[in-house]
């Protein structure tokens, strides 16, 4: 029987005054930015009863926490029974020896939250903030003396039937128990297996299983059940996955098929309640991931992340590479070994996760300690054979004693930059990744203005392109998909890390529609200018590009073809749908409407381009000459051709002028976006979902918000104020007016009860309603 315990806490900061709470929990609501760290680094305590039911005597009582960030002691009725030294692996304890049956007891949690405890991450800087709480849930198992305490399934897929492992450990098996295992698929059974309950492995082989795969993420359940005499008294249901998955050096090898790594890194903060996210939008984060940004795997930068995140990967079929918390800094021997526990944990307790590929075992970007990694890589290799290890390195050349070399690649600078050659940074035949890039190299805001969010776009494209080129690498992970607030030592000195793909509240920035265009399927046109050239310096604009899963991009203007542009294969020749150049807004105009011969009009355009990039002063000569070669050839004086050209630099983009962009596909216009000058300003509501659930947990509902124009397009430089009000079910997390920032922002909506929910909107006076069903 499992119980949950997320509700009917009391909460207290001073350990006198209590507060009536539910968990998932954050200690404290932090601000949106210029956040202060201390306001959730301390000693708090979290308190419930429970009533333990006269049919649990002599019974096993588990209580279960997902995660407390991030050292805990707990205490039933003033005794001391366990603590827990890591903020992001669960922990279990066995508690029915301290429980008074029949009666209330008291269960008490004491959390300490600061960041100067000697454990991992802790002891040098970090560039995330680490919250603190019991931020995921809590529940309880009553089971008998006896029971399957734990059970590691690998399904491989080299061949049909397919072999299959299992290590199930029972405690307290006794000579004439047995354990069943049953396998099913898709409600029906395909597998079963007796054996008695001290054996602790069997090998088997498995027909007709359906594969785990990115396109087919079929899982399976395997029933274990504890037979006392044939009587079941115990059973657990785990999930897992029939596939077989290696790195190699130029992807990596599910079931037999090589597929580059194209992942993103995910911090599994959010907006005022850091880590203190139930299920819904753990499980968003990872659609987002897949369905939005098109991402085959992620990495958990950095650390273990929610049980709920995970199941989610495995359902939809998102590669992770996970690992262990740390940043940079290697402490003394005991905060050695939390590191080796913290490995042994992750490894244990997700393992049965078909989505996780790698394990990394190393404190990210340290320094080489052999005697610390041969350690966590033995531990990784000891509790799981089939997965190999990893471990992110900054430094080239380190000691590579795991499988795969994963490096940090933050090199150039460049406009365009490109992963490091892998010769540059490791001398090893063991297979390669990029596990970070980008990142700190290019902050950028979503209120930065276009140019610049057009250049971490393309930063973005050239580092992809060039890893997914290089046959020496199996892939990457960019840093990173969303904003998270950090430690004033980073950031932009208001505590948020602008590295994101997406903002914090998981709108895309351009950069975010670069990976969104790398989807196939449903077509995807973003534009990076809204063609305001008084943007730019001197009004000289710069580059205008698409990104698109079309095949290439017809421009009209004012509903006049100007042009076709198509992927710029030759820049990105790696990349499934490169970005496309707009670099044409004049088309045919000077031909037909001014009646240049064509080579004048070619002249013209090529002179009219030059300008619109550089201005007019200091016209190099080979432009000179073009002009010379059009005064001759249409017998024109400076004068009239410089009016002419005028004409075309300076109305281009004024107001008026409507750009309507058509990505085409096989021929035909399949979507468009259309820019001009902004008349009317909307406020977009996306809301995850509507239909919420409240019980054993409390749930909550993302509402991306944006204001745009007519057109659907995002408003760069909007902060309006949103006010919110909620009503009945509902309450806002957070602040009661949030600011668009660059256009963009959400709010956080968590049930209170069950029952009808209004989330109302207001915004440049005009009120917009959301209404919710509490289930
Ligand atoms: C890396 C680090 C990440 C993040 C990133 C910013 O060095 O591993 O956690 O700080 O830099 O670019």
């Amino acid at each position: 029987m499992k119980i949950s315990l997320n509700n009917d806490w009391l909460f207290s900061k001073d350990g006198k005054t209590f507060e009536k709470v539910r968990l998932p929990h954050a200690n404290a609501l932090i601000d949106y930015n210029y956040v202060n760290e201390k306001d959730y680094q301390f000693v708090s305590v979290y308190k419930r009863t429970l009533f333990a039911d006269a049919s649990w005597a002599g019974k096993t009582v588990i209580m279960r926490f997902e995660g407390v960030a991030h050292l805990s002691t707990l205490f039933i009725n003033e005794t001391e029974v366990a603590s827990h030294y890591c903020g992001y692996s669960a922990f279990e304890v066995s508690i029915a020896e301290y429980l008074n049956v029949g009666q209330d007891n008291e269960i008490k949690l004491v959390v300490d939250s600061r960041e100067s405890s000697n454990v991992p991450p802790f002891g040098n800087v970090i560039d995330y903030l680490t919250y603190g709480g019991i931020y995921r849930e809590v529940s309880l198992e009553i089971k008998e003396k006896s029971y399957v305490k734990d059970a590691f399934l690998i399904g491989y897929a080299e061949k049909e039937p397919y072999n299959f492992e299992a290590e199930i450990e029972v405690e307290n098996a006794e000579d004439e128990m047995e354990i069943s295992c049953a396998l099913y698929q898709n409600g029906k059974m395909i597998f079963e297996h007796r054996q008695n309950a001290n054996e602790r492995e069997f090998f088997a082989q498995v027909e007709n299983a359906l594969l785990w795969s990115l396109d087919e993420p079929n899982l399976c359940k395997a029933e274990i059940a504890l037979l006392q005499n044939g009587r079941e008294i115990d059973r657990k249901s785990v999930t897992f996955g029939f596939r077989t998955v290696k790195v190699t050096k130029n992807g990596v090898a599910l079931n037999g098929e090589v597929i580059k790594l194209f992942g993103l890194n995910r911090h599994q903060s959010y907006s005022y309640v850091g880590y203190a996210m139930p299920k819904r939008q753990q499980e968003a984060d990872a659609r987002k991931l897949k369905y939005e940004l098109g991402v085959n795997a992620v990495r958990t930068s950095h650390y273990m992340q929610s049980e709920h995140f995970l199941n989610e990967c495995d359902r939809i079929g998102l590669l992770v590479f996970e690992e262990i918390p740390g940043w940079q800094h290697i402490g003394d021997e005991a905060w050695q070994a939390h590191t080796i526990e913290n490995v042994k944990d992750m490894v244990l307790q997700h393992r049965n996760h078909p989505s996780i590929f790698l394990w990394g075992v190393r404190i990210n970007e340290s320094q080489d300690c052999d005697e610390l990694y041969e350690k966590t890589n033995a531990v990784a290799h000891e509790k799981d054979k089939s997965r190999q290890t990893s471990g992110v390195r900054f430094i080239s050349n380190s000691h590579l004693l795991e499988d795969v070399y994963a490096y940090n690649d933050f090199i150039e600078i460049k406009a365009l930059p490109r992963t490091a050659k892998k010769k540059k940074i490791t001398k090893t035949d063991k297979p390669f990744l990029v596990s970070e890039f980008n990142g700190h190299m290019f902050p950028t805001k979503s209120f930065d203005d276009e140019a610049h969010r057009t250049k971490q776009a393309l930063k973005h494209a050239s580092m992809v392109d060039s890893y997914l080129t290089d046959e020496n690498k199996a892939g990457g992970f960019a840093w990173c998909a969303f904003d998270y607030n950090t430690h004033g030592e980073f950031g932009a000195g208001d505590k948020i890390c602008y590295h994101g793909v997406c903002d914090v509240f998981r709108n895309n920035k351009l950069a975010g529609d670069f990976y969104a265009s790398q989807r196939d399927g449903e077509p995807f046109l973003s534009v990076s200018s809204n063609m305001d050239k008084g943007d730019y310096a001197a009004s000289l604009f710069q580059e205008n590009y698409a990104f698109t899963n079309c095949d290439s991009v017809k421009l009209y203007v004012n509903g006049n073809f100007v042009n076709e542009f198509y992927p710029d294969k030759s820049t990105f020749p790696a990349l499934k749908h490169a970005p496309i150049l707009i670099d044409d807004y004049i088309g045919d105009t000077l031909a037909n409407t001014e009646k240049l011969k064509r080579k004048s009009a070619v002249a013209a355009k090529k002179i009219l381009k030059h300008i619109s990039k550089n201005g007019h002063n200091n016209l190099p000569l080979g432009i000179q000459l073009l002009a010379l070669g059009i005064m001759l050839r249409e017998k024109m004086s400076f004068e009239r051709l410089y009016k002419l050209l005028s004409k075309y630099v300076i109305t281009w983009g004024s107001n008026g002028s409507v750009f309507r962009f058509a990505g085409v596909k096989d021929g035909k216009e399949v979507v468009s976006v259309v820019k001009e000058s902004v008349s009317e300003v909307s406020l977009e509501i996306d809301c995850d979902c509507t239909e919420l659930t409240d019980g054993d947990c409390y749930d909550v509902a993302l509402c991306r918000l944006k204001a745009v124009d007519k057109h659907g397009n995002v408003l760069p430089y909007n902060f309006d104020a949103v006010n919110l009000i909620a009503k009945g079910s509902i309450e806002i997390i957070g602040a009661s007016t949030v600011t668009l920032r660059g256009g963009t922002g959400g709010v956080y909506v968590k049930t209170v009860s069950k029952g009808k929910g209004e989330l109302c909107l207001t915004h440049r006076n005009k009120t917009y309603s959301v209404q919710f069903d509490v289930k």
